[in-house]
């Protein structure tokens, strides 16, 4: 299979960077474009880029040019979006009017009611918005996005408490400085210092978590009735945001059977490249989790949670970067992929205005064609082995001895011969449009 074309908006930002990192050696997703602002464009990736991760550039981003934030100069049938979030809200309906298919990190198109804002783990079925937002705005493409990071951590550990029914959710986070972005937060702001508040972010996790909880009925998101209420805290770490959460059950579980549904939390995605072995991890230590050596866990991937106590009260740790923003978006198009939603956006007329469900059923279709044309193949070559020496009798009979045996060699084989030629051209037709999608 050829692998997909990716492009990154925001490629050179402290996301955008970790976008590269997860998809330079992807097993499905190639590089094809990296963009970011005029003061990048034109300049090869490791040049724009003032790369600050632990590993080097990858080979596969590091000569390709930098272009513009502009549909037609990114050449992609998916963008991950890591822009700031007042130019998504106009960039990404661009780019999805164009035919992408946009994962975007951005806060900007979360909270519209036909977009998708979705953690494989917790609520893959919400994807189904896909078809209403593509029908209500009529585009070729379309705009999927995850959650804040701080909403990421706490969502992924309330999904297998929800058989327990949740009342109320307090938080408290203790988030780590990047993610304010590379320039957000100055060195002498946050060393040797906490500050108490970081804008918007209290609203998101409330918001966000009613969203991403709640029930998908066909049309709409109808939100989960929990009460959320969050108290966000920047601190003096570089990765992986730290929350204490305080869960009002409704059936009162013990924390050990709070413990065991962490557990035994299985999201049944199982064959997603950049899925967590475990998304939750269980740390029994009385001093666990922490950033520095819990976030790289499951490469970043997995939330570490400790401390599990009455109330019920417990502490989640994940990479805000990986978890929370890059590696969420990128288990997002692997979703999408899994799912059959994924089109080239070359052909975005192909999937109509039934993306999603339409495909699938083309598939079953062409396969059940392949079927009747493989079978009709068999039928007629076995039919002639069968029928061969009959077959030649029968014009020897005919002209001699006419016999009973040749007569359904008369109909089998020509019959047979129809429905093959019938079977291939429909084949042929029907899966034309499968073929323009991945
Ligand atoms: N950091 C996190 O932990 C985290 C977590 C979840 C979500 N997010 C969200 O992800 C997004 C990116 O965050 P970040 O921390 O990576 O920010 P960042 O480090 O400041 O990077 C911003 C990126 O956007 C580009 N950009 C900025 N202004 C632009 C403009 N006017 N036109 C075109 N491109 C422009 C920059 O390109 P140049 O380099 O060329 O200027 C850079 O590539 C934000 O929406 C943020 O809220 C972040």
């Amino acid at each position: 299979m050829s692998k997909i074309k990716v492009g990154v908006l925001g490629a050179t930002g402290n996301v955008g960077q970790r976008f590269v990192q997860a998809l330079a050696d992807h097993p499905w997703f190639e590089i094809s474009a990296l963009a970011a602002s005029d003061r990048s464009a034109g300049k090869k990736y490791r040049d724009a880029a003032d790369w600050k991760l632990g590993t080097e550039i990858p080979e596969a981003a590091a000569d390709i040019e930098v272009v513009p934030i502009d549909a037609k100069k990114v050449d992609a049938d998916i963008v991950f979006s890591a822009l700031p979030a007042d130019l998504a809200q106009t960039i990404e309906p661009e780019f999805a009017k164009a035919g992408c298919i946009v994962a975007s990190n951005a806060a900007a198109m979360r909270m519209e009611k036909d977009v998708p804002l979705v953690i494989p783990e917790v609520n893959p079925e919400h994807l189904g918005l896909i078809d209403i937002q593509r029908e209500n705005r009529k585009w070729d493409g379309c705009i999927i996005t995850n959650p804040n990071c701080s909403t990421i951590m706490m969502c992924v550990t309330l999904k297998p408490l929800m058989q327990f029914g949740i009342n109320s959710i307090n938080v408290a986070t203790m988030q780590a400085i990047s993610g304010a972005g590379y320039n957000g937060v100055y060195a002498m702001a946050i060393y040797d210092n906490v500050i108490p508040y970081i804008g918007g972010e209290e609203e998101k996790i409330e918001r966000e978590t009613l969203k991403i909880l709640g029930t998908f009925n066909g049309s709409e998101i109808v939100n989960a009735d929990i009460k959320v209420s969050a108290a966000c805290n920047r601190v003096p770490v570089i990765d992986g945001h730290t929350e204490t959460i305080w869960a009002d059950l409704k059936s009162n579980p013990t924390p050990e059977e709070v413990r065991n549904a962490f557990l035994n939390f299985n999201p049944g995605l199982s064959d997603l490249p950049t899925e967590p072995k475990y998304p939750i991890i269980v740390r029994d230590e009385a001093d666990r989790p922490q950033p520095r050596l819990d976030r790289d866990m499951g490469k970043g991937m997995s939330v570490s949670v400790g401390r599990i106590r009455d109330g019920i009260r417990y502490v989640a740790m994940g990479h805000n970067t990986v978890r929370g923003a890059a590696g969420a978006s990128v288990l997002n198009a692997e979703l999408l992929h899994k799912k059959g939603y994924l089109w080239k956006r070359s052909h975005p007329q192909t999937s109509g205005g039934l993306p999603g469900k339409f495909p699938g059923i083309l598939r079953i279709f062409s396969g059940l064609l392949f079927i009747v044309f493989s079978s009709s193949f068999f039928i007629s070559v076995s039919s002639f082995f069968f029928f061969r020496s009959s077959f030649f009798l029968f014009f020897h009979r005919l002209l001699f001895v006419p016999s009973f045996p040749c007569v359904p060699s008369l109909f089998v084989f020509p019959g047979s011969s129809a429905l093959f030629s019938a079977a291939a051209r429909s084949t042929f037709l029907f899966s034309a449009p499968v073929f323009n999608r991945y």
